[in-house]
C-alpha cells in the first residue's frame, strides 16, 4: 500500500462517524472508498449459504461477462437501445408461450423490477378494468376489493394499501392449509376486482390449486353473474411448474387467468432486479394505463411504475433462455428439487421436527417442532445456532389463524449441491444435539421472526 493511501485511510478512519451520515467535505482516494465499502459489505451474510432467499446469487462466467458489458443500459431508453427493447419483447413472448397463451399475438407483457412491481401492474389492470365496467353500467366504482389467501406475500398488502383497494383475506386453516376456493362465495361480490392465486406460497412453497379456484369462480358466475378474473402470482412457481409439473393446469390454459407474474430473479435464474408480467389478451390491460415512449422514430407502449431501470437483467434473462432451453431449465429445477426432497426427508426424520411441506411443488420446504419435544429451545434458537455456522435459515410464524405455529424454511436454489446439503444436515444434527443437551431453557427475549421474502 503506498504511503499516500495509508495516510488517507487513517485520516478517513477518524472521520468515519461523520462520513456515515453526512456527505464528507473532501473527496477520498478511490482505493480507500472501495476498501471501506468492500470491508463493510463483508459483514453481510454469505449469499451461497443464504437459504432464506429465493433470489439468484450466482450466474455462470459468460452471464457475468454479459452483465459487466451491459450494466449501463437503461431499459426505458427504447430508442437508444432498440436491441435491448426487442429482446425484452422476445422474453415476455417466450413466457406467454411457456404459460400456454392461446394466441401469443394477442398476449401483451413487460419486464419489471421484480414480482412486486409486476403484481402492482396486475392489480392496477384489474382495478381499472373493473372501474370502467362499473362506470359504464352507471354503478358505484369507489369500493374495490381484491380476494386472496391470508398467506400472500407482502407485495399484495402494499398494492391494496397504496391503491386503496380493500384486501379480503381468506384464512388458511388446519382444514384448508392452502387457499383452494373453499367458501369463496363469502368473499366475492360485485366490488371484487379479481382473485389472486399463488404458485409457490412464500411460507411453505405449496402451490394453490388455481384450477379449483377457477372452478369455484365459475360456480359463482353461474349463480350470480359475477365474472371475476384471476391473477396468478407465480413469483417462483411460474418458472418451476412448466418444467417439473407440466400437467398441472394453473396458467393461461384456464380462461379465467387474465395475467401471470414471475420473478426473473428467482427460479428464472437472473441476478436481482427482474420481474415479468404477461396478460393472456391485450384487452385485459386497459389502454388508458399504457403510456407511449419514443422507439425507432415511432412509439412503443410501456406500462411500469418506474421510468429508468436497469436493462442488463433483461439481457441476462434472454441469455438464460438461450443457455438452458426447456431441457436445461428442467434439469436445473429438478436438481434443486432432488436436493430439497433429500433435505426435507432427513429433517422430517429428526425427532424434534414435523414437516409442513416437502418441496414437491417448488423446491422449498418448511418444518415445525413436534408438540412437547422440549421447553428448552425452539426454532428461533436453532436459526441463531445455524447462523453461527454461516447458514441463514429463517424461523417465523405462519400467517393469521395459524400464527401459533412457528416454522423454519429452506429455499433450495440451483447451486446448493448434495455435498453442501450433507454439510448442512451435519450442522443441523450437531446443533440439535447441543440444544437437546441443555439443562435449562434458552432465554426467550430477543427472539424475533427473521425476515422472509
Ligand atoms: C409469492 C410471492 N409473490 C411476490 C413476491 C415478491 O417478489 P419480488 O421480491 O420479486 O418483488 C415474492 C417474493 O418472495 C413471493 O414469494
Amino acid at each position: 500500500m503506498d504511503d499516500e493511501l495509508a495516510t488517507d485511510i487513517e485520516r478517513r478512519m477518524t472521520e468515519r462517524s461523520l462520513a456515515r451520515h453526512r456527505l464528507g467535505a473532501e473527496p477520498m482516494a478511490a482505493q480507500s472508498a472501495y476498501r471501506i465499502v468492500h470491508d463493510e459489505a463483508l459483514l453481510d451474510g454469505n449469499a451461497r449459504l443464504n437459504l432464506a432467499t429465493f433470489v439468484t446469487t450466482w450466474m455462470d462466467d459468460e452471464a457475468d461477462r454479459l452483465y459487466s458489458e451491459t450494466f449501463d443500459k437503461n431499459m426505458i431508453d427504447k430508442d437508444e437501445y432498440p436491441s435491448t427493447a426487442a429482446i425484452e419483447d422476445r422474453c415476455w413472448r417466450i413466457l406467454a408461450d411457456l404459460w400456454h397463451a392461446p394466441n401469443a399475438e394477442e398476449a401483451i407483457g413487460t419486464s419489471a423490477t421484480g414480482s412486486s412491481e409486476a403484481c402492482m401492474l396486475a392489480g392496477l389492470a384489474f382495478k381499472r378494468r373493473w372501474q370502467h365496467a362499473r362506470r359504464a353500467a352507471g354503478k358505484d366504482a369507489s369500493r374495490p376489493n381484491l380476494v386472496m389467501s391470508a398467506a400472500v406475500q407482502v407485495c399484495w398488502e402494499k398494492f391494496c394499501n397504496y391503491w386503496d383497494v380493500e384486501m379480503r383475506l381468506v384464512p388458511v386453516t388446519a382444514e384448508h392449509p392452502v387457499f383452494d376456493g373453499h367458501g369463496l362465495d363469502a368473499y366475492v361480490d360485485e366490488n371484487t376486482i379479481g382473485v389472486v392465486t399463488i404458485m409457490g406460497v412464500t411460507y411453505t412453497g405449496a402451490y394453490e390449486p388455481v384450477h379449483e379456484i377457477s372452478r369455484a369462480l365459475d360456480a359463482i358466475q353461474e349463480a350470480s353473474g359475477l365474472d371475476v378474473p384471476i391473477h396468478v402470482d407465480g413469483a417462483s412457481g411460474a418458472m418451476v411448474a412448466p418444467f417439473l409439473q407440466p400437467d398441472i393446469e394453473w396458467d393461461f390454459r384456464l380462461e379465467r387467468v387474465h395475467s401471470i407474474s414471475t420473478s426473473g430473479h428467482k427460479y428464472g435464474g437472473v441476478y436481482p432486479g427482474l420481474g415479468w408480467i404477461v396478460w393472456r389478451e391485450s384487452r385485459w390491460l386497459p389502454d388508458d394505463l399504457v403510456l407511449r415512449v419514443s422507439y425507432l422514430g415511432g412509439d412503443m407502449p410501456t406500462f411500469a411504475l418506474n421510468f429508468s431501470r436497469p436493462g442488463a437483467q433483461v439481457l441476462l434473462q434472454y441469455y438464460m433462455f438461450l443457455r438452458l432451453g426447456v431441457a436445461g431449465y428442467t434439469a436445473v429445477q429438478q436438481g434443486a428439487q432432488d436436493v430439497a426432497l433429500y433435505l426435507s426427508h432427513a429433517i422430517g426424520a429428526m425427532a424434534p421436527f414435523r414437516l409442513i411441506s416437502e418441496g414437491r411443488d417448488i423446491p422449498v420446504f418448511a418444518w415445525t417442532m413436534v408438540d412437547g419435544h422440549t421447553d428448552n429451545w425452539d426454532l428461533y434458537h436453532l436459526s441463531d445456532r445455524l447462523r453461527m455456522r454461516g447458514w441463514l435459515v429463517p424461523a417465523y410464524p405462519l400467517p393469521a389463524d395459524l400464527e401459533q405455529i412457528t416454522v423454519q424454511r429452506i429455499v433450495v436454489r440451483r447451486y446448493l449441491s448434495m455435498d453442501m446439503a450433507d454439510r448442512l444436515l451435519a450442522d443441523i444434527t450437531a446443533e440439535v444435539a447441543y440444544l437437546d443437551r441443555l439443562e435449562a431453557p434458552m432465554p426467550k427475549e430477543g427472539r424475533a421472526p427473521s425476515f422472509h421474502h
